[in-house]
């Protein structure tokens, strides 16, 4: 969480906005910016809120060609203006923005900042009276000093920071927080990632965790913190920065609902060849195939992509599958099998609670995949080998074409494991057929999307809560739907098996309570039925989503044909939809919920 952007050697003001503005999906509850302008004249900005509060305050004379921002996502203080960053030195000679957490901010503050006068209640404002103190007691140059006090702190960090006495500087430094660096000409720019700062350069440096760095207009020198030269190569990455623009779009997140029959169409022509054979790394395969057991880890909603891939693994691999949360198993290991093999979901790639079990995994020497949307990300390059989603930048904070293509590309490997082994369910799966229904079918759905919005506007207006009910495979489905609607409308929504809630839940149904029926499981299609009656005769408002083969005349979504398994790409369609209208109506800012941020890297 929160973003970064540093600029040396150009207007940083512009480039800093703009950048912090793409950022925003890391965090939007605060923001900050310090410009200097290398004669002698610094200023320092913060504002609650969005990025637009900040720049509202901005004067036209705040300006530099050196500068540092952020935008935060709380996790020590409330969002303030005093908690917002750059925080700054007692002396005001050093600033720093900081992404990440601080284990041992208060031993710092104890051990070394006895007497310190501190204006935060922030992590980040230790390591920056650190720095300055060090630098003080020990009459170091910035560089130097940021290097002795880093060999003190604990924890994740992606850290810019500027010595006012040195403007043309920006030194930073990373540990599990991303950061990349970019290379113009004449100047250099350092985000939290690459798409943020796209309209100013193409060429980027992957730093590591361990980098520190001393960046100005017209190099780089990267070290340990030992000060040990690091090599690190410029590359340029190939991405159309259009992909990550609205076009004519209000919001994003119906933007990228609208993208996934070609998100599928993508999966299938990268994955799959024309006789249905699958192009996966043969490594990969051999590795998965030799397992006796497939964990699936993950958080929010790539957890319920992983539930969805249990069935798709269990069924074409034919290999058990435990899926986990990864928060949770990080701190409560099971029993593991003999030869386990973990796949870890992540649309983004930087899950802390994700990478708290792959570093585990990693000690145990026992092979991963990551399956991400981010080339390069963290839990990519950590993990034995990786997977990428296709999906193209996935900008609104719900996921919604990441989740599919988590299921799609899921799908690709079950097969191709299950062809190595010779299971016959995998050799009779057409993908290349379903994923292409799947398409279609998505197609129809997003064509269909007024009708959704009046459901919204009919069942959704006033209600403070909801239920997404399913079983089978339609179970997981319901569990990522209410998370959707939850996330971005507020209404509280739980996603329930459908028969489990008359065992207590309930009790909570009462006249005009929305709930959204699920129905694409074969073996229990009748069954739900007799679940939507049972709510139904406590006054709710029934809404169904069911597949071509189960519908029944006023049922209110009538789901294309595709493989049972597959089911969830389209399911999850008119639920995406529904939360976005939901959401939309209230007047609310779909992209950007309250609270959240996309990718969250603190635990
Ligand atoms: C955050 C996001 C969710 C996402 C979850 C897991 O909570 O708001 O949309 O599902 O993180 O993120 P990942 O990048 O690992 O898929």
């Amino acid at each position: 969480m929160c973003g970064i952007v540093g600029v040396v050697g150009k207007s940083a003001r512009d480039i800093i906005l703009n950048g912090l503005t793409n950022l925003e999906y890391r965090g939007y509850d605060s923001a900050g910016i310090y410009l200097n302008d290398q004669n002698g004249h610094e200023y320092l900005t913060k504002a609650v809120g969005r990025i637009s509060n900040l720049k509202e305050k901005l004067t036209p004379d705040e300006q530099g060609l050196v500068g540092i921002g952020h935008t935060r996502w709380a996790t020590h203080g409330k969002p303030t203006v005093d908690n917002a960053h750059p925080h700054f030195d007692e002396t005001k000679r050093f600033y720093l923005v900081h992404n990440g957490v601080i284990e041992n901010y208060a031993e710092l503050k104890k051990k070394y900042l006895q007497g310190v006068k501190f204006h935060s209640d922030t992590d980040t404002e230790a390591v920056v009276q650190l720095v300055g103190k060090i630098a003080r007691d020990k009459n170091l140059d910035g560089f130097s000093a940021f290097k002795e006090a880093l060999k003190l702190v604990k924890g994740s960090y992606a850290f810019l920071l500027i010595d006012n006495t040195e403007p043309d500087h920006v030194f930073i430094a990373k540990n599990k927080s991303p950061m990349m660096l970019g290379i113009g000409d004449g100047f250099n720019i350092i985000a939290s990632d690459a798409i943020s700062v796209l309209d100013q350069t193409k060429t980027f440096v992957d730093l590591q965790d361990g980098d520190v760095g001393d960046i100005t207009k017209d190099s780089y020198t990267i070290e340990t913190v030992d000060g040990k030269k690091v090599d690190r190569e410029p590359h340029v990455l190939n991405i159309d920065p259009n992909a990550a623009s609205k076009g004519a779009y209000e919001f994003y997140m119906l933007k990228e609902i609208d993208e996934q029959p070609g998100v599928m169409r993508h999966i299938s022509q990268d994955y799959l060849d024309e006789n249905n054979g699958t192009k996966v790394d043969p490594k990969i395969v051999d590795a998965v195939a030799q397992s006796d057991r497939i964990y699936i880890l993950a958080a929010g909603t790539s957890y319920h992509a992983g539930l969805v891939g249990k069935q798709l693994f269990e069924k074409y691999s034919d290999v058990p599958v435990e899926v986990g949360l990864a928060s949770e198993f990080g701190y409560h290991f099971p029993k593991l099998s003999k030869k386990p093999f973990f796949i870890f979901l992540s649309q983004s790639g930087e899950t802390a609670d994700s990478r708290v079990v792959l570093k585990q995994v990693n000690e145990r020497h026992l092979p991963s995949l990551t399956m991400t949307n981010v080339e390069g990300s963290t839990l990519s390059r950590e993990a034995t080998y990786t997977m990428l989603l296709e999906a193209g930048p996935e900008i609104a904070v719900a996921s919604t074409k990441a989740y599919t293509a988590q299921i799609a590309v899921q799908a690709v490997l079950a097969k191709a494991v299950g062809e190595k082994k010779g299971v016959q369910e995998a050799k009779d799966f057409n993908l290349k057929h379903q994923l292409a229904l799947a398409a279609e079918g998505m197609q129809q759905l997003v064509d269909g999307k007024e009708h959704i919005d009046d459901l919204a506007k009919k069942y959704l207006a006033d209600t403070r809560n909801a239920f997404y009910i399913g079983r089978g495979i339609d179970y997981a489905v319901a569990l990522e739907g209410a998370l959707k609607l939850k996330e971005v409308s507020y209404i509280q929504t739980e996603g329930f098996a459908a028969a489990e809630l008359k065992h207590g839940t309930i009790a909570l149904i009462e006249k005009d309570t929305p709930v959204i029926a699920l129905i694409n499981d074969p073996a229990t299609a009748d069954l739900t039925r007799g679940n939507i009656r049972e709510v139904e005769a406590r006054g709710a408002n029934v809404m169904v989503f069911a597949g071509k083969k189960f519908a029944q005349e006023g049922d209110d979504v009538v789901l294309p044909d595709i493989d049972y398994c597959l089911s969830p790409l389209l399911t999850i369609i008119p639920a995406q939809l529904l939360a976005y209208y939901a959401s939309k109506n209230k007047g609310l800012d779909v992209d950007k919920p309250r609270n959240l941020a996309k990718s969250v890297t603190v635990e």
